[in-house]
Formats: structure tokens, sequence, C-alpha cells
């Protein structure tokens, strides 16, 4: 095999909020080699070499100075969206920002106003939450429901509390963190409707859609028509390659009233030069068929961890494990076992 997804790193010194040890210990309590922290999305392979060389490569440099985002950066994004989701991205209406979650809290600011509602889908990724009630607006969650272990969403529920509150923006997690969901053509459109209807801006955030597994089409909101193109999309490759220290990530949007708002909001901030390390890495990541190749070899071998462990599990009665159709994370209902 090309790729040896086996090996297993030590991180317990590396100052990884997942597995440092004196991290768990300080954070979580926890003590001994046996700790396995399931509470960040966090790849746990290394990055594909091609990327590691690159970022090798800028640090041999010797100088960290201040830097600027090159136009080849939004060209290689560009080409990435073009080529892995079929959406036409031109380069003008992309943004390198500091990361996703920091962006949902720019976005928040200068979208919404206080008391706000802003509305997600729960469960749902802790972080949306914060960055909602943190900004002193107001968290509306239209529940997911499990039926037949996958998440379904009540679209009557949906339109009710979007019509009883307006919240002026929807965060949608595309594929869905943590229910793995890659959510359909049909449900993205019936959203887009609603949405529409009640002039709710979407947020999308759509940073596990790379990890769509084999056989499965994840739909970018960036493939849909919009009225007023009333979008954000939200996307890195992060997840995909392990690049979440880097601390970067880029929003997409096609209205120029929102684009404007946003460059605004991000200079009033100060939050200008990229980390001196983005741009290699992404500029490897995004242009390389090599990494293509070792991402269609990781989903695979993940498809494999989670045969294993829904096998070893369904012999705990009353253990219900969703079904996966994208990322690396495995959602488990223990409510119904004695667990604890
Ligand atoms: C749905 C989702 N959005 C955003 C993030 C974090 O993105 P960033 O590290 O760019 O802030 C995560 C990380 O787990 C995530 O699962």
């Amino acid at each position: 095999m090309k790729y040896n997804f086996d090996i297993i790193i030590d991180r317990s010194q590396n100052l990884e909020r997942k597995w440092d040890h004196t991290y768990i210990a300080k954070n979580y309590h926890l003590t001994g080699d046996n700790i396995i922290n399931s509470s960040i999305a966090d790849l746990d392979f290394t990055t594909p070499l091609p990327i590691i060389d690159a970022i090798l490569e800028r640090a041999k440099k010797g100088v960290y100075s201040y830097s600027y985002v090159s136009d080849d950066l939004y060209q290689a994004i560009s080409n990435w969206y073009y080529h892995q989701h079929q959406v036409n991205v031109p380069v003008d209406k992309i943004k390198l920002v500091h990361g996703t979650v920091n962006a949902l809290h720019q976005l928040i600011q200068c979208l919404t106003d206080v008391n706000d509602y802003v509305l997600v889908q729960t469960p749902v990724y802790g972080p949306f939450g914060q960055a909602i009630i943190n900004n002193k607006r107001r968290l509306l969650a239209n529940q997911l429901q499990w039926v037949d272990d996958t998440y379904q969403i009540d679209f009557a529920m949906f339109e009710t509390t979007i019509k009883k509150y307006q919240p002026k923006l929807f965060i949608l997690c595309n594929p869905h963190n943590p229910g793995g969901r890659v959510w359909t053509r049909n449900e993205l459109q019936k959203i887009i409707a609603i949405c529409q209807q009640y002039h709710v801006l979407i947020i999308s955030d759509e940073v596990h859609g790379d990890l769509a597994l084999p056989n499965v089409k994840f739909n970018s909101l960036l493939s849909f028509t919009i009225l007023d193109n009333y979008l954000i999309v939200c996307n890195s490759p992060n997840k995909a390659f392990n690049l979440g220290g880097l601390k970067s990530s880029y929003l997409i949007t096609h209205n120029e009233m929102l684009r404007a708002k946003i460059d605004e909001q991000y200079q009033r901030a100060s939050i200008t030069s990229p980390n001196v390390f983005t741009i290699p890495a992404y500029l490897a990541a995004y242009n390389n068929s090599e990494v293509i190749m070792w991402k269609t070899a990781m989903l695979t071998y993940v498809v494999k961890n989670y045969q294993y462990v829904k096998e070893k599990l369904t012999v705990i009665p009353g253990l219900k494990i969703m079904k996966l159709e994208a990322s690396y994370l495995v959602w488990i209902n223990y409510a119904e076992t004695n667990l604890t």
C-alpha cells in the first residue's frame, strides 16, 4: 500500500489540544496513556507529504515576517472548487480569513445586531452556538430528528420557527457535524426555498465537504441558484489535511453588499496578514493530484475504521450508531444503555 495510515503518531507532548497529556490533565482532569479523546475533529493521520514539504521549504527560508495573500492562492481555491465540487468560483469572490470559528464571530458581528435571532440545527458543532451567544445574539434551534440512524430535518418546524422568530441568519453545517450527514440536493433546495421566502441569510459551513466518503456526493451551496446570492460559504482544507493549527480558512460570497460589510469588519478588527505557512500549505493542498489520491485512500481507510467500530459496538444493547456519510467522526447515542 502506498500510504500507511496505521502509523500511530505520539502526540502526547506536542502541545496539541486533542492529545497533549498536560492539556488533557489540566482541562479534563484525566491522566494516563490510554485516554482516547473524541472531542476534536482533528485528523489522526499525518498531513499529506506535498503539504509537509511545502511548509518545510518555507520554514527553511528562516524569515517569518508579515505576509500577504497572493493571487495564486485564490486561483488554487477556485480550481479546487471547480474540479472537486463542479462549481465555478471567480477568484474575486474568495477572501482568506483567520479560521472558520473566528469568521462566524466576525460575520455575526457585522451582519446582525445585538438580540437578533440566529438559527442553527441542533445538535451541532458547539462553537456555532458560542458565536451567537458570546456576541449577545439569540440562539434559535431547529432540532434535527434521529430517524433510521440518520438525521432528518423537520421542514415544517424549520419554517414555523423562521416565520415566528424571523432570524437574520441561518448557519448551516454542510456536511453536518456531528451527524455525519451529507445533505441531499432536495433537502438543500428546500432549505434555500424557505430561507429565500423569509429573507434569511445562509452561512454554509462546508469545512467537512472535502470529506464526503467515497460514493457520496457533497453538494456545496454554491452549486445552487439563490436569490440575490444571499449566501456566504465558509471552508478550508483544515479538516481534510490536518491543518487546523494554521488558523486560516476562507469565505466565499457572490453578494457584493455582503462582501463590502465583511471587508469592513475585517479591517475594523485589523485582521490582515495571513499565517506565513498558510499560502504554501494551501497551494500544495489544492494544486496537487498526489494530495487528491492521498485523500481518496484516507477516506477509504476511514470507511473501514467506521465499519470496525460499528461491528465492535453493536454488541452493546441499546447503543445507536449514526450512519456516516462524511468525515471521520462517529456519533453514538448511548441514552438507552446503562453506560455513563
Ligand atoms: C463544522 C466545523 N466548522 C468549523 C470548525 C473549525 O474550523 P476552524 O478551525 O477553521 O475554526 C470545525 C472543527 O471541528 C467544524 O467541525
